[in-house]
């Protein structure tokens, strides 16, 4: 199979700030990503995407950008971007940046400029004289007043985030040279914020009522987004994007969308034409993690993927728990076999391969915007963004200084890396195994099955299969092979071992993967 290094490789998000630091002001930086390189690659990850390194006043921490063609200070200079991009690829390492085109910082000059009736950038941002009921992510109205323009504007996310008009050409054409400028560096793609939301309705009609709001809810949930997100014509605008990318040879185009199932897979495109991943959240977002959902969501994922579509796969990122903390740890472990099995790219959210949890932070600590905005309701981000433990001295080697956030307590890299047990030799080696055997990239996938708590499914590729068998509960499980077979991964313990056909009994929360006869 004639496979992109999108769809045979595997994933991996930093979160910028939370890496390494370098220069021990306490926030992670570009200097220190690229000292970090050589660790992912041990890992044996093929691809990392940095979320926003671009010149910000952080409002959003980075999500707020105030020049799509250059790096932030608190980061570091070009040239050190330069120096982490050939770094990266002497390594074998694709980079994917972020790209946050649905809004940028208050701050930007064209949003400054913008504040002016008159000149060229006027019809930049959406400018209302009257606001509609449209909410904002982030808690209030999506419409805030500018005094200088006398009209609203409207901001799907903070009122320091104002929304670009991409029904403007001039804007598009604006974004696609930001876009070429670093596809001209050699970056290998880009993952593209909140790309649902990027187009709104031409009209501003308002948004209709959710009945399933109740007081108390969020806010933003009072009205479902119909006219302020997922308008049909925004896939005109991905088509472009994707159009720049393929002025290139092998770039990604990465969408970040929470849609249902049979709305997030029209962003592959009209014949691919749209992104190559659009991201696929469900297995974050599913309410009940039992081998009866999971089976379900593989085999509806699987069903409603159109012809030609890579699927794709992503366990956690740094807007949602972690993982470790969502299914608990010892389930975490059986979550890392099921997305490094499945078939479809995964991302990994740096830290999961640690088994880090939410970090409690203090009130006093308290960075993110939208836990500051809409305190008490669950909805900060700062738990799983705090830095990563990377060996047992000061702030676990990730800074000199005083940490942007607070330490977790997760075991360090350095002390699992010697640990043929830990987390992180589990993640090694099903990356190991991912790599070495070409079925478990890119194989066929079996339809899933549940009986009661043990999920089951089988990869296959030219002769070469696997069976992958996932106790998703705390109690003890049995299931049946109908051939034997080698255990090569288990969560609970190192080595292979064979398995006979017959009975098969699983520990709690035991996942096996089981190279049998085709
Ligand atoms: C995306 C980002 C999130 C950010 C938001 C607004 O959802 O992942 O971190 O706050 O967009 O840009």
């Amino acid at each position: 199979m004639d496979a992109a290094w999108w769809q045979r490789g595997v994933v991996y998000q930093v979160y910028p700030r939370s890496l390494q630091d370098s220069d021990g002001d306490g926030t992670g930086d570009l200097n220190g990503i690229t000292r970090r390189l050589d660790d992912l690659r041990a890992l044996g990850v093929d691809a990392v995407w940095l979320s926003p390194i671009y010149p910000s006043p952080m409002t959003d921490f980075g999500y707020d950008v105030s020049d799509y063609c250059g790096i932030d200070p608190l980061f570091g200079t070009m040239a050190e971007f330069d120096a982490l991009l050939a770094r990266a690829h002497a390594l074998g390492l694709k980079l994917i940046l972020d790209f946050v085109p649905n809004h940028t910082s208050d701050q930007h000059p064209w949003f400054q400029a913008s504040r002016e009736r008159s000149g060229d950038k006027a019809d930049w941002y959406l400018w209302r004289d009257e606001p509609n009921n449209w909410m904002a992510n982030f808690g209030g109205s999506g419409w805030t007043w500018d005094e200088r323009r006398g009209q609203f504007y409207y901001h799907s996310f903070l009122p320091t985030q104002p929304d670009l008009n991409w029904r403007n050409p001039a804007v598009k054409r604006a974004m696609y040279d930001a876009l070429r400028f670093w596809l001209n560096k050699g970056v290998d793609g880009f993952r593209v914020d909140v790309i649902w939301m990027m187009l709104k309705d031409a009209e501003f009609r308002d948004n209709p009522p959710n009945q399933a709001w109740h007081p108390g809810d969020r806010p933003f949930e009072q009205f479902l987004p119909v006219y302020s997100a997922d308008r049909p014509e925004v896939h005109e605008v991905v088509a472009e994007m994707r159009a720049v990318l393929d002025e290139y040879p092998e770039r990604v185009l990465i969408g970040e969308i929470y849609l249902p199932i049979d709305k997030l897979v029209t962003y592959y495109g009209r014949d691919g034409d749209g992104a190559q991943l659009p991201f696929n959240f469900h297995l974050l977002l599913l309410p009940h993690w039992t081998a009866g959902a999971i089976a379900s969501l593989i085999n509806d994922y699987q069903a409603a993927l159109p012809a030609g579509a890579w699927p794709n796969w992503v366990l956690g990122n740094h807007d949602r728990s972690r993982v470790a903390t969502r299914v608990g740890p010892a389930q975490a472990r059986v979550a890392a076999m099921l997305l490094l099995t499945l078939r479809g790219t995964p991302t990994i959210y740096m830290g999961d391969e640690l088994g880090m949890l939410d970090t409690a932070i203090p009130t006093a600590d308290i960075r993110d915007p939208a836990e500051l905005r809409e305190p008490g309701q669950g909805l900060g981000r700062d738990p799983e963004r705090t830095p990563f433990p990377w060996d047992s001295g000061a702030n676990h080697g990730f800074t000199t200084g005083t940490p942007w956030l607070p330490m977790g307590d997760t075991v360090p890299r350095s002390i699992q890396t010697d640990d043929p047990a830990s987390m992180f030799s589990l993640h090694r080696r099903l990356l190991d195994l991912r790599r070495a055997h070409p079925a478990l990239a890119l194989g066929e996938l079996s339809a899933a099955s549940a009986e009661g708590g043990v999920l089951r499914y089988r990869r296959t590729l030219n002769g070469t299969a696997f069976e992958i068998v996932l106790n998703t509960g705390g109690a003890v499980a049995e299931t049946v092979m109908d051939r034997g077979g080698t255990v090569v991964a288990d969560t609970h313990e190192v080595g292979e071992r064979p398995v006979e056909p017959g009975p098969l009994h699983l520990k709690p929360d035991q996942g096996l993967l089981i190279r049998t006869t085709t």
